[in-house]
């Protein structure tokens, strides 16, 4: 059973709802689950439309990407999942989240952010705003997981998961130098509401955009966003072994170029290490 929506985030839905493209229409929020992505596997498999969104304020057994887990203390972060169900935008939908964490971030609160690929959303080092080093040696402030169900007639659904840190948290060792909070970065305040009413009007814009075929805004948006992808060195760990090279973009279908000697090779998936 869900719990009421706290006041000041169901006033930024009601003020948002022409925005949002349906996008949080309906909400379902948990004082603590376990996982937001598997409260919406569970309605998408029970018909729950494109755009439904489970968030929650503590998750139990949050997990990342790359079968890591995701930190969710109580109130410390927005945990939230949303049901996409559009086929034509599945591919892209990876880069997408990271993109609507990015523009929902940067329009509610001013932070500049970064992406590293797939979707990191990072603030960038002073090191690297400074020039000290090419690449953006950036604390993570938000991730993005996307689960796909899909059956021998296609794909069914997509949960894209967001984890985004808003205020300090007593982050376990191993986070404690890599991650920050959209707080901490502003040494003020920060509201949820309007971060997770923009990111979701982002998100539906993009959709929107992939479901009439046109993909090009968003490649552009996430190339604008990601500085790093073309230039760095970098090494990665991928299913067939370890490749070691220099980023040179990302192809139209979003997977990541690296130059390894006089060969571009392309990376789907897997954990990269930027230098
Ligand atoms: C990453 O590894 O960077 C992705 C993190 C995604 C975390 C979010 S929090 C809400 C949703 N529920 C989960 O269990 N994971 C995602």
């Amino acid at each position: 059973m869900s719990d009421p929506l706290p006041p000041d985030l169901a006033q930024a839905f009601g003020r948002s709802s022409d925005r949002r493209g349906g996008f949080g229409d309906r909400v379902h929020y948990f004082l603590e689950t376990r996982s937001t992505n598997d409260v919406a596997a569970s309605l998408a498999e029970r018909g729950a439309p494109q755009g439904t969104v489970v968030l929650a304020s503590s998750q139990t057994a949050g997990r990342g990407r790359l079968g890591r887990s995701w930190y969710s203390p109580p109130a410390a972060g927005l945990y939230v999942s949303v049901i996409c169900r559009s086929p034509t935008a599945a591919p892209y939908l990876t880069l997408a989240g990271g993109v609507a964490v990015a523009e929902g971030v940067t329009s509610a609160t001013g932070l500049p952010v970064e992406i590293k690929w797939p979707n990191d959303v990072v603030v960038p080092s002073n090191r690297a705003r400074l020039g000290a080093s090419s690449v953006p040696l950036g604390r993570k402030l938000a991730g993005v997981l996307a689960e796909g169900a899909s059956t021998a007639g296609g794909i069914q659904y997509v949960i894209l998961g967001f984890g985004i840190n808003l205020r300090p948290a007593a982050y376990p060792i191993e986070l404690s130098d890599r991650a920050t909070s959209i707080a901490s970065e502003l040494g003020r305040e920060v509201e949820a509401g309007p971060i997770l009413v923009e990111t979701l009007v982002a998100l539906a814009r993009h959709i929107g955009h992939l479901e009439r075929g046109d993909r090009t805004e968003l490649l552009a948006r996430w190339r604008t966003f990601a500085p790093s992808v073309v230039g760095s060195s970098i090494e990665c760990e991928t299913a067939s072994g370890r490749v070691a090279g220099t980023s040179a973009g990302i192809a139209d279908d979003g997977a990541l170029l690296v130059r390894v000697g006089n060969r571009i090779q392309r990376i789907i998936s897997g954990e990269i290490t930027w230098r």
